[in-house]
């Protein structure tokens, strides 16, 4: 084709006009999706999962296909999702094949990790360090070391569906935290199952916990920063057959809880146990006691109170506990033998006395000088120690609490955080959802009556949507939102005020 000689500089700079009004579009969409969706590498077996994760930056996801992974992960950044994809029932697997010391270990805020199988290592399973609004689901935890799920100093923890086994101090360890939820998890095998220690505001429900030496503990102990256990609820727990030989590493604080414990509080405040089944436990039920049951009593630290107050069983079911097998026999002839052997004292009985070689067992067993602590059906239980304790007003229930897990962000919510999630809200969610009438998916004022501050269970609910009502669709998983974009929308929809009179949110 032959250009006419004249025009050859406009036809050029009608060109140049068109790649940038191109450019511009282009650069629009990436400014305005990249706002919106994250982005996300995916890892397959024989490459780095660490190498994925130190390209990526805050808001991003790496997706773990199915094989096994020998590597130490450390994850720094906020906002990151770290998730498995399970394809045909395989799971993407991190084995330390008994040498590296910790699966993983999550140092910045908003970090959720799902879907994985962990395995074999020497110190802790999944740890969390000093960081706030975690997320820790699906995950299978076996035989690595001393934690098994470990966030220590963080402040609204969610542990949900994770399966721990195999490990030789607490399978789940929450270790100074505030505002923690820990539910339906199978917690089997261990030294102990859940452990709470010097830590407020806690919610453990709907786990089953078995087979380990003692099941759930509270533990207010001496000697770390924070001071307290206090304000935790033990609810709707299967605790059965926790009479498992004390496996510690000798010298260890908890090779000395002896075998046989479904409940143990110690030092514990405002413990509320509700609605478990707690059966066959062979030493007690529930176990309630202060700080001088601890090696190193004789040095206490004044800072912490050491004794159980303000604690209520309310309702549970008792089954056979201090009931005595063989095979809980076993365990206690090598608690005693190991207790003598490393100088730790057998604990102080109830009656002040020490533990006879082979204590009976109860139901409930109490020691200590608590205060204002309460048990609702005294006549129907065994138990030992609780002259002290009052009948518990039957009207009380913990039923009204859904969530420890404060709302994360509001009235200290950035705006930057605000932002992004009415961003999301506009550019997704608003296509279903309204404040006051139903669209396609249930009014906003609805889900802020059933989820009230639960921000993770609109996230959780959002990413793995289920069937809830009859009459609508199913809501699409909105999980390729990530982890920050799902947390700030679900945020925002709690705190979202009715202001359009028509119902319209703006
Ligand atoms: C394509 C339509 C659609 C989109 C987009 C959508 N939803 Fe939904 N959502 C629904 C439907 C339909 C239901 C009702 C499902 C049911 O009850 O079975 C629902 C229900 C819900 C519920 C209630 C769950 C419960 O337990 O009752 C929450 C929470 C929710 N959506 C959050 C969100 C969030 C957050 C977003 C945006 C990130 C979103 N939805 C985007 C259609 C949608």
């Amino acid at each position: 084709m032959n250009f006419k000689k004249p025009f050859p500089s406009t036809r050029f700079y009608f060109n140049v006009n068109r790649l940038s009004r191109i450019l511009l579009i282009i650069c629009f969409f990436f400014l305005f999706t990249s706002e919106i969706f994250s982005r996300t590498i995916e890892v397959h077996e024989g490459e780095s999962i660490q190498k994925a994760i130190d390209s990526l930056e805050k808001g991003d996801t790496v997706k773990v296909y199915p094989g096994i992974y020998h590597e130490f992960l450390f994850v720094d950044k906020t906002f990151f999702t770290l998730s498995g994809v399970i394809v045909n029932g395989r799971w993407p697997t991190l084995d330390g094949g008994g040498k590296l010391n910790d699966g993983v270990i999550g140092s910045g805020a908003n970090f959720l990790i799902e879907n994985f199988h962990i395995k074999n290592y020497k110190a802790n399973g999944v740890m969390t360090q000093g960081a706030g609004n975690i997320i820790m689901r699906k995950l299978i935890v076996e035989n690595t070391g001393i934690y098994g799920i470990y966030p220590t100093m963080g402040t609204n923890v969610l542990i949900e569906d994770t399966v721990s086994l195999g490990i030789a101090d607490a399978a789940i360890y929450i270790g100074m935290c505030h505002n923690v939820d820990v539910r339906r998890n199978e917690v089997y095998g261990s030294v102990i199952g859940i452990e709470i220690e010097n830590s407020t505001n806690v919610l453990i429900e709907g786990n089953t916990v078995y087979d380990n030496s003692a099941g759930i503990v509270a533990f207010a102990l001496p000697g770390l920063p924070l001071k307290k256990v206090e304000n935790v609820i033990i609810r709707n727990n299967f605790i059965f057959d926790n009479n498992h030989r004390n496996f510690a590493e000798p010298g260890a604080l908890v090779a000395g809880v002896p075998p046989g414990i479904g409940i143990g509080v110690m030092a514990g405040d405002a413990v509320t146990i509700e609605g478990n089944i707690i059966r066959r436990n062979s030493f007690a039920g529930i176990g309630i006691g202060d700080n001088n049951l601890l090696p190193n009593s004789k040095s206490p630290d004044p800072d912490v109170e050491p004794n159980p107050d303000r604690n209520k069983v309310l309702e549970n079911v008792f089954i056979d506990n201090g009931v005595r097998k063989w095979n809980d026999f076993i365990s206690w002839i090598f608690y005693v033998i190991r207790i003598l052997f490393s100088g730790n004292p057998i604990p102080e009985s109830p009656n002040g006395g020490k533990v006879g070689v082979f204590p009976d067992g109860y139901d409930i067993v109490a020691s200590g000088k608590g205060k204002d602590n309460c048990l609702i059906a005294p006549d129907s239980v065994t138990k030992i120690g609780t002259s002290s304790y009052e009948v518990c007003n039957p009207k009380e229930t913990t039923e009204k609490i859904k969530t420890m897990i404060g709302d994360p962000k509001l009235g200290e919510a950035k705006s930057d955080e605000r932002e992004l999630g009415k961003q999301v809200f506009g550019a997704v969610c608003s296509g279903c959802h309204s404040m006051n009438i139903r669209t396609v998916g249930p009014p906003i004022k609805e889900i802020q009556e059933k989820y009230k501050k639960d921000v993770y269970g609109v996230v959780s609910f959002a990413s793995m949507p289920k069937k809830v009502r009859a009459g609508f669709i199913e809501m699409p998983s909105q999980k390729y939102l990530g982890n920050e974009k799902l947390t700030a929308v679900s945020n925002y929809i709690l705190n979202l005020k009715d202001e359009g009179a028509k119902g319209v949110v703006k």
